[in-house]
């Protein structure tokens, strides 16, 4: 293709101004677009909060006449199809730009291609592949969805000096400081939906939301990986399961036969437009909030910071004790019990991630942030369904009874890049990808 340097700036341009919807576009892509009149941008666009509109009618929009002879940058190919909204391919003929540039054609089979064909076919020029893996890299849950049939899975762990990520029976300890947790309070905010093993849950009693301010509204959909639902009645995730959704994924064997003919479990991609994806998804409908270190190693403890376990007073096996839900006889009472405080029961096997994924997936969910503990961890790295790692690394060290990390930056698996090492106040952060 005949690319310029200016339209890499351009294209650059549009993929930042994608980035900035991430998890928030439902199940549609957060696309970016710019509008380039004489080497000045004189619209932007981005997939709006829900999904819609799509980015190009809003740069469009905000071109006005000036889009006549104009070139339109877009990260993803223009859709063709009218889904809940016009083609967009339709909008950019109508606006009487003279030349498109898309980073990556939509792999979604029944709109791949076509949109580039109206355009040209309309005597549009149009070049495809510009910043193509930067534009992949902006749409990778969106790609993976589309591709895999699975959300984009990102792994983020903890790790201490010393090569753990917690200690036994002690809960949540702060192993990385406030910087840190802000960026991971960012990645939640980016995420559909974050999920922990039923051992993190219990033992950290941690909350898994969004709470940097102003973007409180942004926290994914949570989720508890629980074959035989022990999880507390009185934890923060099901104490607050009716401001953000909680899903306790319990083990199909101890649902009930009307679960068992399928109610619980999605085997069909619902009314899925061919248009960039989109689904009139339970999640739309559902998700009311979206969805180096230098100096010694300090030992860490007493555990310290806004982590909230048991520091906070989180709950313990004593405190479950007084809970209702574990004096509950069996597992269709913990069911019910849980669904009556709002958290919704997934009869899907928890630890097969090969069905657990697609089912997500069917339900819109493109990006899923796992955030351990350790058993959790491996079982996702070992199914090989991780696209990204993040070991945020602190400079403290655990000692006599932790818990070992499930990954070490030694034992990267050897089709991740290392994209990296950052510093992040007093920790730092590896971060691994794989081709998406
Ligand atoms: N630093 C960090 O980034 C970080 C993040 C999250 C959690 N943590 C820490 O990790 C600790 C919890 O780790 P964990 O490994 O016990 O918890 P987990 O991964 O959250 O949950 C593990 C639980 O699931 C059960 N399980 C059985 N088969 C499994 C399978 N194939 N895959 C996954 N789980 C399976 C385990 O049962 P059995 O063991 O009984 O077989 C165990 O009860 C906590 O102390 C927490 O603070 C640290």
């Amino acid at each position: 293709m005949s690319a310029s340097p200016d339209d890499a700036q351009f294209m650059q341009e549009a993929i930042r101004l994608g980035l900035l919807h991430l998890g928030q576009t439902s199940t549609n892509p957060s696309v970016g677009c710019v509008v380039v009149r004489d080497g000045t941008i004189v619209g932007r666009g981005t997939t709006a909060v829900g999904g819609r509109p799509h980015a190009e009618p809003q740069a469009l929009a905000e071109a006005g006449e000036l889009a006549r002879g104009a070139t339109a940058y877009v990260t993803l190919e223009p859709c063709s199809h009218h889904g809940k909204t016009p083609p967009c391919a339709d909008a950019l003929i109508a606006s009487g730009v003279a030349r498109v540039v898309i980073s990556v054609t939509d792999p979604d089979e029944r709109v791949s291609g076509r949109g580039i064909a109206m355009l040209r076919d309309a005597g549009i020029e149009v070049e495809t592949g510009l910043l193509e893996e930067e534009g992949r890299h902006s749409l990778a849950a969106y790609l993976t969805r589309q591709t895999k049939n699975r959300p984009y899975v990102i792994l983020k762990l903890a790790v201490s000096q010393d090569g753990m990520i917690g200690r036994k029976g002690e809960g949540q300890i702060a192993i990385t400081g406030p910087a840190a947790r802000a960026e991971v309070q960012q990645l939640r905010a980016e995420t559909d939906a974050i999920l922990v093993g039923i051992g993190t849950a219990t033992a950290d009693d941690p909350e898994l939301t969004v709470r940097i301010p102003g973007l409180e509204g942004r926290s994914p959909v949570r989720i508890v990986l629980d074959p035989l639902l022990d999880l507390p009645l009185n934890s923060k995730l099901v104490r607050t399961a009716r401001e953000v959704p909680v899903i306790a994924v319990a083990r199909e064997e101890v649902s009930d036969p009307e679960m068992d003919e399928g109610a619980a479990l999605p085997s069909v991609l619902p009314d899925i437009s061919p248009s960039r994806g989109e689904i009139d998804s339970w999640q739309a409908s559902s998700q009311t909030n979206k969805l180096g270190t230098s100096g010694p190693p300090q030992p860490i403890s007493p555990p310290e910071g806004e982590m909230p376990g048991r520091a906070e007073g989180g709950i313990t096996p004593a405190d479950a004790q007084d809970d209702t839900t574990t004096n509950l006889s069996d597992i269709e009472s913990r069911h019910q019990a849980l669904e009556a405080a709002g958290v919704e029961v997934l009869y899907c096997h928890p630890y097969h991630p090969e069905q657990l994924l697609p089912a997500l997936a069917s339900r819109g969910i493109s990006s899923l942030l796992v955030e351990g503990g350790a058993r959790t961890a491996r079982l996702f790295l070992d199914a090989g369904y991780v696209d990204r790692i993040l070991l945020y690394q602190g400079p403290g060290t655990i000692g006599d009874g932790g818990i070992e990390t499930p990954i070490r930056k030694t034992d990267i698996p050897s089709d991740f890049k290392h994209v990296g090492t950052r510093i992040v106040g007093a920790d730092s952060l590896d971060e691994y990808e794989r081709e998406v």
